[in-house]
């Protein structure tokens, strides 16, 4: 298409120069293929049996992970429908936390069978509405067959936790994993109203290489990833007075530059002590608050170390925001920035404080608090990656808890619901009129994606799965899955492949919705590249060849 057309001759640019424009079915087949090309792209790691990708940035850092939302941030994708696709990933993580993947896939294939209806002349609003309906009555179908649980439940959250976890890294370990990410979410779980309310920040995550992933674990407090500043210091505070500071404990530098006129070795020695005096004074403030623990989210001077040490007192420097925030919860402290306005009453206070070696560094933990809500995970394993990977598995394992201890209400996995929402949706469709039912019916076959894809990942023949599934879901049996170990067609339910129904529930509406906005769009106008401004040139010691810009 041409970005200037013309009127009675004359050509009318409407467009910067540079622009290009795509409209109608050309632009619907490209904005289709860009979005199935990224669903195909996450489709080998569904399933436990699903393959890790291994992503390697422009820095040459390796990431090893089969976690749908990572795999696709990491890609940098640059094609608007694509990006699309991206977010759809992104919302079901924020969202629930997990089924990124399986979301991803649903979106690809939603918009693959609008592509067929719309080569049988069915217009893309008809599809997007026929898309809607069958959304609902899929919502409809998993509130039917959806399973209520007690929320305190420890043996079903292990189990959604298990299964979130199935198809990870750290799949063999899950048993122990997931009985960490249980206790820790009913740790932090506050009832409101007659309903759990569960907020994923009172749950803090650490990582350190090294020992295996069997050293994880849950410590009733907070852990701090820093040491004590000064050898001197205790390395163990029991029944602890927890100082909370934002500010550094440093002489202040002046903000303009000032010069010193000093004439004598005397006025040398007076200028030094009145140093030493003011940040004497200031290890004087704390101290007569009977703080014995200090935790400071700057810098502490050597001289303040020195004085902290001999007042017997803990200090821990260049302390996380996040965290002194967590700390105050945790010790019923607050952070303090000004020394003039600190009182006793702000002091935290913990049964510990203890420095702990933990492979080849030191940190320090802050337990038994006044606040029992306050949690953390210390994850440990053989390498980096597989810390990383450790990390955002436990991430989905507390999210599907969290989903399942503030909705509780559960599904059997392995394809089994996406089965019945397929066989429902079918009978649905019959009761339709024309077209609207031929959308419907694409919207049941996208869902029969997920077994599909369990079984092709597993190496298994999907088409003889997917028959014996229809013929068995026909038959009544709502829990007939994959079991993608066996290679065979079983009970879910029985098999304890058990996930929150909120995560299915979000899969659906988060791929329902991407799938109609793509199809919505009849007309691509993309401005021209700007052009990168140019670079300084490069010498020795930088860009500017070691020499200041000016
Ligand atoms: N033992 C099992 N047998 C069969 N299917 C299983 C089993 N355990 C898990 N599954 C299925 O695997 C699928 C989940 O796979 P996976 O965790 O790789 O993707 P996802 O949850 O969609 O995305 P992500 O975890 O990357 O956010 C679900 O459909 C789940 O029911
Ligand atoms: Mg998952």
């Amino acid at each position: 298409m041409s970005a200037t057309p013309e009127l009675a001759g004359t050509p009318v640019l409407i467009l910067k120069e540079g622009a290009t424009r795509e409209r109608g079915r050309g632009a619907q087949h490209a904005n289709i293929m860009a979005a199935q090309i990224v669903a195909e792209a996450v489709k080998s790691a569904l399933g436990p049996k699903g393959m890790d990708k291994m992503l390697v940035d422009s820095f040459g850092d390796v990431t090893i992970t089969s976690d749908g939302r990572t795999v696709l941030d990491e890609m940098d994708i640059q094609h608007p429908a694509a990006k699309m696709m991206v977010e759809v990933a992104k919302t079901q993580d924020d969202e629930v936390g997990d089924g990124t993947t399986t979301a991803v896939i649903i979106a690809g294939e939603l918009l693959g069978k609008a592509e067929d209806l719309i080569e049988k002349n069915v217009h893309p609003t008809v599809i997007i509405d026929g898309y809607r309906r069958a959304a609902d009555k899929a919502l409809e179908t998993l509130e039917k067959i959806a399973i209520a649980v007690k929320p305190e439940d420890k043996v079903f959250l292990k189990k959604v936790a298990m299964t979130s976890m199935a198809s990870k890294l750290v799949a063999e370990n899950r048993e122990y994993l997931a009985g960490i990410a249980s206790s820790a979410i009913l740790h932090v779980a506050q009832k409101v109203g007659g309903q759990y309310k569960v907020d994923l920040d009172d749950i803090m995550v650490e990582k350190k290489a090294g020992e295996s992933l069997t050293d994880t674990k849950l410590i009733e407090g907070i852990v701090l990833d820093k040491e004590v500043v000064h050898p001197g210091m205790p390395k163990r505070i029991e029944n602890a007075k927890v100082a909370l500071l934002d500010r550094a404990l440093e002489v202040e530098k002046t903000e303009f530059d000032a010069k010193l006129n000093i004439e004598s070795p005397e006025q040398m020695e007076a200028f030094l002590q009145q140093e030493e005096n003011m940040l004497k004074s200031m290890v004087e403030k704390i101290a007569e608050k009977d703080a014995n623990v200090l935790i400071c989210q700057k810098g502490i001077d050597d001289m303040v170390q020195h004085f902290l040490a001999r007042k017997g007192i803990l200090a821990v420097r260049r302390a996380k925001k996040s965290d002194m925030e967590k700390l105050a919860k945790a010790t019923g402290g607050k952070v303090v920035t000004n020394l003039e306005d600190f009182a006793k009453e702000d002091l935290g206070s913990a049964d510990l404080v203890e420095e702990r070696k933990i492979g080849d560094d030191k940190m320090t933990f802050v337990e038994g608090c006044k606040n029992p809500q306050s949690v953390a995970i210390l994850i440990r394993g053989g390498t980096e990656r597989i810390v990383d990977e450790a990390e955002r598995s436990i991430h989905d394992a507390l999210c599907v808890v969290r989903d399942v201890v503030q909705e509780p209400k559960i599904v059997a996995g392995g394809g089994a619901p996406e089965m019945e929402v397929a066989r429902v949706l079918k009978e649905y469709a019959d009761t339709l009129p024309g077209r609207e039912a031929l959308a419907v019916q694409q919207y049941a076959e996208a869902f029969e994606a997920v077994p599909t894809t369990l079984s092709e990942n597993a190496g298994l023949d999907p088409i003889d799965i997917i028959s014996e599934l229809r013929a068995r879901h026909e038959k009544g049996e709502i829990w007939a899955g994959v079991d993608v170990h066996k290679g065979k067609v079983d009970d879910m339910k029985k098999m304890e492949v058990l996930e929150p129904v909120a995560v299915k529930n979000q899969i659906i509406m988060s791929a329902t919705e991407a799938a109609s906005m793509i199809l919505k769009i009849d007309d691509i106008i993309a401005a021209g590249k700007m052009k990168a401004p140019p670079m300084p040139p490069k010498g020795p010691g930088g860009p500017y060849g070691g020499m200041p810009p000016y």
